[in-house]
């Protein structure tokens, strides 16, 4: 009988999503043989690469792709040719936004760990950093201000007025909360949750809805901190978080915060959750946390790991590949502790060396080949 094949949908989209993906695609392939599954990629594009051949950034097939998949890997899209199209037909607003809310993708899990052998990358003194931290950022993303409504630019009496709406039901808060405390559970059993409750009333129903969610995970430490002292504090204490729980605005922000403090932007992948599939398993998204940087695109010198680590959660969450996504992470470490750096993580350190995207993907997948 064949093997069952587990369809992803691939989606390079923008910028270095392409060179990215590749190397994300040759690992999966090496995971495949050596577990002896098999991936179907139905690779479409999306983002400006869809608008420019299909004259929109998330087309029907697009969409049908992703509806047959049991999950997307997702590149980056937007970048500067498209920012003068009108804002909902523009990568970010005309596709991104839209798989994240016809997919109910709401918990989306930013994991921001500074691997001990980069710790030097951090712009954040070496005292503070220590042998790097491990924070998981868990946003709320299908609410919020990002899509509550009216959101519009309109005509007033006295000149154009700009709208958005914050706006959160207690049940969207409630499930987001439940999605931050059992990751807390398996990891250091601490929540930081994070709002604006001394100005916003949303600050308020969300304080009061997680601290009523915690009562079912009395293992758990909760701590509410406001969102410009958290800003504050994840730079002067980042160790001492486990699991930061925000609202979707609130996570953007902090969530490229807690990047930079690793000093790696381009090491951080993120997953996308949605639908329960049962077993522990959801249907989901999962791209790597930094965009689509127009700036180095095309010049074969990304960082893939982000990519690649974003497959491995993939692995992890929609298809219970568990062993296949450990091997992926630990061969990202052996290339790491190996001394390879792409550019956005080389500080010149003794024993590393500056490599291109490629030479960062073979060397994962040579790890990934030779394992036991
Ligand atoms: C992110 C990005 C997106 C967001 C943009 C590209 C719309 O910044 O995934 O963090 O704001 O959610
Ligand atoms: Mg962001």
């Amino acid at each position: 009988m064949d093997k069952q094949a587990y369809r992803i949908a691939v989606l390079p989209g923008d910028g270095i999503g392409p060179e990215v993906m590749r190397e994300a695609l040759r690992v999966l392939e090496a995971v495949a043989v050596r577990f002896d599954v098999c991936f179907q990629f139905d690779e479409q594009p999306v983002g400006g690469a869809a608008i420019d051949v299909m004259g929109s950034a998330l087309p029907e097939v697009t969409l049908m792709a992703c509806e047959k998949a049991e999950a997307i890997l997702f590149g980056s899209v937007g970048g500067p040719k498209w920012e003068s199209l009108p804002p909902d037909e523009q990568p970010e607003r005309g596709a991104l936004l839209p798989l994240r809310k016809h997919f109910g993708l709401f918990a989306n899990l930013r994991p921001s760990i500074c691997f001990p052998s980069l710790a030097k990358a951090s712009p954040i003194r070496h005292d503070i950093v220590g042998d790097g931290f491990d924070v998981l950022c868990v946003r709320e993303l299908t609410g919020g201000i990002y899509f509550g409504e009216p959101k519009e630019i309109r005509d007033d009496i006295n000149g154009r007025v700009a709208v958005d709406t914050m706006i959160y039901h207690e049940s969207e808060i409630e499930r987001i909360a439940h999605v931050a405390f059992n990751s807390a559970t398996g990891r250091r059993n601490k929540v930081t949750s994070i709002d604006k409750a001394n100005v916003l009333r949303n600050g308020i129903l969300w304080r009061e809805t997680v601290e009523a969610v915690a009562e079912n995970y009395p293992d758990v430490q909760l701590e509410h901190l406001y969102v410009d002292n958290a800003a504050m504090q994840l730079i002067r204490r980042p160790r001492d978080f486990d699991v930061i729980l925000a609202p979707n605005l609130f996570g953007d922000i902090l969530s490229d915060e807690m990047a930079m403090i690793t000093g790696s932007l381009g090491m951080l992948a993120s997953s996308s959750l949605g639908k329960d599939k049962g077993g522990g398993l959801y249907f989901g998204m999962y791209e790597p946390s930094g965009g689509s940087a127009p700036d180095i695109a095309g010049q074969g010198v990304a960082n893939p790991c982000a990519q690649i680590l974003s497959a491995a959660l993939l692995l992890r969450y929609s298809l219970g590949l568990t062993s296949a996504a450990d091997t992926i992470d630990c061969a990202v470490r052996e290339a790491i502790d190996a001394g390879m750096r792409t550019g956005d993580i080389f500080t010149g350190e003794k024993d590393t060396k500056k490599v291109t995207t490629a030479v960062m993907g073979e060397a994962i997948l040579a790890a990934i080949n030779e394992g036991n």
